[in-house]
């Protein structure tokens, strides 16, 4: 197990990229899609609200994660300034010499640390992407607590998993140099989160994150200042399918640099979740398991090509 070397260096070199980052999942070339996914904005500031527009907003919360798995939170108590400035860190790092970032390496066993899509095995098809992990002590109790609300049940069914003492914040900056060849590599791989939720803050200016529905790709347009949050894995089961958890991936371009922000919400591993009660009945049948460890099933699939909440189906 091992990290490669950055693919900031290898876009830059001007060479071919090496075979083991063309993406085979795909017969052909990677299409750019031309669709562009319609994702409804969430007025986050309403969603604690007890009123009739707090109610609304909850609707919309509940079809948004029912339908796209995702929605773009807008009013989310992140000011535009400090958003900026998170993503200009994010460039300043990135820019810095690589001797200085391999100052904050990590090896595949670490949570933080500078590096890139890790090496399991030696079949893997490897990511056109340097990453910077960092874990965080905040939560967010709203966005959870409003998920169950929206469902009717009590508040605390989603949260209660991922609670401070319970769940990690982690933050992954991820870097996509220009790639020569966008038609044969993919930025990351299509996959589903194992999170709970994710929360992301896109690119300014660059495109690059697409979401499959009804078996088409359909890129994910740049709000500003908004963030995508998405449904993982996790609430998909804790709220017995109600909530889906998108198959996304990302596409790469020849043109521009592109650097991201995602934040996994992510129960405590020795946690066991599943189904909350409330959500089962005869008309809807429990269709999860309980299961502890969730996070190592999914790289365990995950590694073999397989869409890790299928292990989780009943
Ligand atoms: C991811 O889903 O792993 C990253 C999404 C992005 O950078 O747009
Ligand atoms: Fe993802």
């Amino acid at each position: 197990e091992s990290l490669s070397n950055p693919v900031q260096e290898l876009a830059v070199s001007g060479e071919d990229p090496p075979e083991k980052y063309v993406y085979k999942g795909e017969h052909g070339a990677i299409d750019a899609s031309f669709l562009v996914m319609e994702i409804p904005l969430i007025d986050m500031s309403l969603l604690t609200s007890s009123s009739a527009a707090g109610d609304e907003e909850l609707q919309k919360l509940r079809s948004a994660l029912a339908s796209c798995g995702c929605f773009q939170g807008i009013n989310h108590g992140l000011t535009s300034s400090f958003l900026d400035k998170v993503h200009e860190v994010a460039k300043q790092f990135f820019a810095l010499p690589i001797e200085e970032k391999q100052i904050y390496s990590r090896t595949v066993e670490d949570i933080e640390g500078y590096g890139n899509d890790s090496v399991l095995s030696e079949h893997q098809t490897l990511d056109w992407t340097d990453r910077l992990y960092l874990t965080l002590s905040l939560m967010n109790e709203l966005l959870l607590k409003a998920m169950a609300r929206s469902l009717n049940i009590e508040e605390h069914s989603f949260f209660e998993a991922v609670r401070r003492e319970r769940g990690t914040m982690t933050a992954r900056f991820n870097l996509y140099p220009p790639c020569p060849r966008p038609d044969l590599i993919l930025g990351v791989k299509p996959h589903a989160d194992g999170s709970a939720v994710t929360f992301l803050l896109q690119d300014r200016e660059v495109e690059g994150l697409q979401i499959m529905k009804d078996g088409q790709w359909y890129r994910v347009p740049i709000v500003p200042h908004a963030l995508l949050i998405n449904v993982g894995d996790q609430a998909e089961i804790m709220s017995n399918g109600e909530f889906k958890s998108p198959l996304h991936r990302v596409v790469t371009n020849s043109e521009r640099e592109r650097i991201t922000l995602a934040v996994f919400c992510i129960p405590e591993s020795g946690i066991e979740i599943g189904p909350v009660e409330e959500l089962i009945s005869e008309n809807r049948p429990k269709l999860y398991k309980n299961m502890k460890n969730f996070v190592d099933i999914y790289f365990q699939n995950y590694q073999q090509g397989k869409r890790p909440i299928d292990a989780a189906k009943i």
